[in-house]
């Protein structure tokens, strides 16, 4: 149970987090933050994939195993993907991923999260960050045993 030790170093822990943006969207949300100049915790590493349907569960489970603490997946909102169908495929991978994979390696499914960020939402992008920052830094830092 990789969530049940942590108790004792959560006080100076700072998480790693992880967070997949599609490229056309999240990616550009992640930039009007940064332009604007919003202010959210320096805790998070940006990959950038073309589309969140992109992302393969084993690219989280991957991150998760070499040292991210959470993993967040973006995209654009559904009916907005350049692909068309893309964040959809992502959504449904994404529901398999927490009900088959997390659940059974006793993760705390909040660790892995997907939301939806256009590229006008730069605020909500910085709010994001800073929501999931907190809500890792809360259940303290992931080790598999
Ligand atoms: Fe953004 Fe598909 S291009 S989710």
């Amino acid at each position: 149970m990789p969530e049940a030790k942590n108790k004792a170093v959560k006080q100076d822990f700072e998480p790693d987090i992880l967070v997949f943006c599609c490229n056309w969207c999240s990616y550009a949300g992640a930039d009007l933050a940064g332009v604007s100049r919003f202010q959210y915790p320096p805790n998070m590493r940006i990959v950038r994939v073309m589309c969140s349907g992109r992302v393969d569960p084993s690219f989280v489970l991957k991150a998760l195993k070499e040292g991210a603490d959470g993993v967040l997946i973006t995209g654009c909102h559904i009916g907005d993907c350049h692909y068309i169908s893309g964040n959809e495929y992502a959504k449904e991978r994404f529901e398999k991923l927490h009900r088959i994979i997390i659940k059974q390696l006793g993760i705390n499914e909040k660790r892995v999260r997907l939301e939806w960020v256009s590229a006008s939402e730069g605020r909500r992008f910085a709010d994001l960050i800073t929501e999931f920052t907190n809500e890792i830094r809360g259940l303290g830092p992931l080790k598999f045993y």
